[in-house]
């Protein structure tokens, strides 16, 4: 208990507990913030913890129990009220306006008044500061669709810390961050809890977020399971508090290897100014072969999936599926001819948020149902029962709004629908991003499956381990090229080493 005061609680929930309709989210929760600390919150997708974030910060209100804030209950009215009383949330979700600027959503609904007007100036300076603070070259009149992903999400962090809060909700905030990204990020949190601001922070990656943790907390199916202080934790604790179990990754699968299923050669794809992101790339992938692609951001990873899957224009270089040259075909005709990815961005590329989980994840393949002019209603909910299973989406069943689906299985939706085309060349950018460990697992016994059948695999990742347990090659990214090449049997300081990053000891 001792560790359990050192800061005194400054927000906590008593018995707080959540229900939409028949799905139990939260039941009955005890949790507690304490001041200058950092208390992370694990558990499985739908355990529930962007929903008790959510109360926290007045987004939503409980069904039954109540908040309690430096010992007096209060029931915020909304985001803003909580806001008011020193408590701000990054959301797991972006949410920012794509065509407004950096400066305009970060100052969007608490403009500074100046003598006549907003004060668009001492805005723009304060945004400065803020991104000096984080390290990163953003102007802040940029619009904000212009940013990579990981960039928005350092725009969402900058506007939570211009608030100056006492209390800091960060529900995922490292997902689309690259490595140094996130160093700076833990330099900023270690700065504010030494101000005394309390962080609750989320995370999958649960190496990562236990290097900042003072306290973890589990939830699990709506309750809070474990609570225990950094000194009485390890990697080993917390999956077996989240799953009940240990998970193994395992290593990359046995499979024969057939023939070159897609090749890629000279590959250039210029960015706006004509840089090249991608420069003049070769790279032949056979059937039943996972290949791992390990970059840091803005290696150009996501820029070469997207331009084979027909997202973007390449400017030289020729694109090869089993034999015929695609690079005049639109993205639906690869998709037909058995060429799909899983894209970076699920959340805004991957769903169609006014549909039911069932219709996303029929979209893709239906044309698999449809006879003549009829499309065969038992078929579809097949497939939709079967990708839920398989990729273990947790939802009340195919006909919930996309959106009643807590983030990470809103993902695995998306992976599930693309797996539902029965692909002969799946490419996935970063696709372990917050889906929890028992996921991860369950989605390369997949890809391990698919290969053993003749599927041919990319796999784009920036963690290292995730290289070593399913692939059977190891290609490396730096600044647009293949810098280097390895087999599954390399260490993980030279795949670092070979991207660019510093290997810290
Ligand atoms: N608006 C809603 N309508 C119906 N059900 C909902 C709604 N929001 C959340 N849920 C359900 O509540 C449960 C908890 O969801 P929550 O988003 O809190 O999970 P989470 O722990 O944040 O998961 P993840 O790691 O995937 O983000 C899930 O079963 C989810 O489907
Ligand atoms: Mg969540």
């Amino acid at each position: 208990m001792s560790e359990r005061t050192t800061g005194e609680v400054v927000l906590a929930a008593r018995n707080v507990a959540k229900s939409y309709g028949q799905v139990h989210a939260l039941k009955g929760v005890n949790f507690d913030i304490h001041r200058g600390q950092v208390t992370t919150l694990f558990g499985e997708n739908g355990a529930g913890k962007s929903t008790l974030m959510k109360i926290l910060s007045g987004v939503i209100q409980p069904t039954t129990g109540q908040i309690v804030l430096d010992g007096q209950p209060v029931a915020f009215a909304n985001a803003n009220d909580a806001r008011d009383r020193g408590i701000s949330i990054i959301h797991q979700e972006l949410s920012l306006a794509p065509n407004m600027s950096v400066r305009d959503n970060i100052f969007m609904g608490r403009e500074i008044k100046g003598a006549t007007g907003v004060d668009y100036a001492e805005e723009e300076r304060q945004v400065r500061v803020l991104m000096e603070e984080l390290e990163e070259e953003i102007d802040p009149l940029t619009p904000v669709e212009d940013l990579r992903l990981g960039q928005q999400q350092i725009v969402e962090i900058a506007r939570a810390l211009s608030v100056d809060s006492r209390i800091l909700i960060m529900d995922e905030p490292t997902s689309a961050l690259s490595a140094s990204e996130v160093e700076v990020l833990f330099k900023v949190i270690r700065d504010l809890t030494a101000r005394g601001v309390s962080i609750v922070y989320i995370s999958h990656h649960l190496e990562e977020a236990l290097t900042i943790t003072d306290h973890a907390v589990v939830l699990r199916d709506g309750n809070m399971t474990a609570y225990a202080p950094r000194s009485e934790i390890d990697l080993d604790w917390i999956v077996r508090n989240m799953v009940g179990d240990n998970y193994d990754l395992g290593s990359p699968p046995e499979t024969t290897v057939g023939n070159v299923a897609l090749s890629i050669r000279n590959l250039s794809v210029p960015d706006m100014t004509g840089k090249d992101l991608v420069d003049g790339l070769n790279l032949d992938l056979r059937a039943g072969e996972i290949v791992c692609i390990y970059g840091l951001m803005g290696a150009g990873r996501t820029e070469l999936l997207e331009t084979v899957a027909g997202r973007l224009s390449a400017s030289a270089g020729e694109i090869v599926l089993e034999g015929r040259e695609i690079s005049h075909l639109t993205i639906g005709d690869r998709i037909a001819r058995g060429l799909a990815l899983v894209p970076e961005d699920r959340q805004r590329d991957g769903l169609v948020q006014t549909m039911s989980v069932g219709q996303n994840l029929s979209l893709a393949s239906i044309g698999r149902f449809t006879r003549g002019l009829f499309t065969s209603r038992r078929d579809e909910r097949q497939l939709i029962d079967d990708s839920i299973r398989q990729v273990t989406v947790k939802t009340a069943g195919g006909h919930a709004p996309i959106g009643s689906l807590s983030g990470g299985n809103q993902q695995k939706v998306v992976i599930g629908k693309i797996l539902a085309t029965q692909p002969r060349v799946i490419m996935l950018d970063e696709p372990s991003r917050g889906i929890d460990i028992g996921a991860k697992a369950e989605v390369f016994r997949l890809l391990a499956e698919g290969a053993r059948q003749g599927l041919a695999v990319i796999y784009s990742t920036s963690e290292v381990s995730e290289c070593l347990s399913i692939a059977h090659r190891i290609i490396v990214m730096h600044k647009g090229r293949i810098s280097a090449e390895f087999d599954s049997s390399v260490s993980k300081e030279k795949i670092m080493a070979a991207s660019g990053e510093s290997v810290a000891a």
